[in-house]
């Protein structure tokens, strides 16, 4: 018994990798989630039981021990099993919590890294996260912070040059009125609803501006001056 924790990719079904294609073809069971694409589930075999989990913003279907406890149980009854999360597994996946879990009961588990929405949803688009002479660094942060916290550990003082925003459609009031502390509100922002599928939409504002766009989630916010370096190549 082996569980595969795999990262599907943003969202086309053509960006899993190769060594996660091998996986699925041998899948007992697998476990998958609204963000990764149903295509891939052709790459599991008929007999293979599909079991889907849910968890969107707002909508879980099933917490996340629950989740931990069938993986673990499903793993006691079978010889592969996998577990899909959209992008990469450990880039706000809850990955890490999963593995603890089947570490606490000795179970055997193999990571396999996907193409995080962060990086290759912008990638894909063509526009850079980083470029030389104009962003030399990048944070990953997201939007929507844990609310059982004690303490915020999201200041929004990022020092790097361009900073990407995961879940931070709910809250992008608050947050861009935060970020505004650090940032002119002039600074560009590109938005990027569903990326990489066929109901990509991509909106261009500012910090100062992009809250009064009309955004559907799944969606990405990239900020900084890569995103006028990207609007200048593509409208050369
Ligand atoms: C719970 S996080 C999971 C991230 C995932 N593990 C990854 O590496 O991409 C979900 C967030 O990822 C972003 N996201 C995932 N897929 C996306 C897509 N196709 N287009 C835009 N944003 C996406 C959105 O910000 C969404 O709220």
């Amino acid at each position: 018994m082996v569980v595969y924790l795999i990262g599907a990719g943003p969202g086309d079904a053509d960006l899993i990798t190769l060594k996660a294609v091998k996986i699925l073809n041998k899948a007992d069971v697998v476990f998958y989630d609204y963000l990764a694409n149903d295509e891939i589930l052709n790459h599991v075999p008929d007999s293979a039981e599909r079991i889907y989990v849910g968890k969107k913003a707002g909508e879980h279907y099933k917490t996340q021990n629950q989740i931990n406890d069938l993986i673990i149980t499903q793993a006691r009854n079978y010889e592969n099993v996998v577990r899909l999360k959209g992008g990469d597994p450990f880039v706000f996946g809850r990955g890490g919590e999963e593995i603890l879990a089947l570490m606490e009961n000795n179970i055997e588990f193999e990571v396999v890294p996907g193409v995080t929405s962060a990086i290759g949803v912008p990638t894909s688009l063509g526009l850079p996260v980083t470029h030389r002479a104009v962003a030399t660094s990048v944070t990953i942060v997201t939007g929507h912070e844990d609310p059982t916290k004690d303490e915020s550990q999201v200041h929004w003082d990022y020092t790097a040059d361009t900073l990407v925003i995961l879940m931070g459609i709910g809250n992008i009031r608050e947050n861009t009125h935060e970020i505004m502390k650090y940032r002119d509100g002039s600074t560009p922002v590109c938005v990027i609803e569903n990326g990489t599928l066929p109901d990509e939409k991509v909106i261009f504002s500012t910090l100062e501006n992009i809250s009064n766009e009309d955004i559907n989630t799944p969606a990405i916010l990239i900020i900084g001056d890569v995103v006028e370096l990207y609007e200048d190549i593509y409208n050369y």
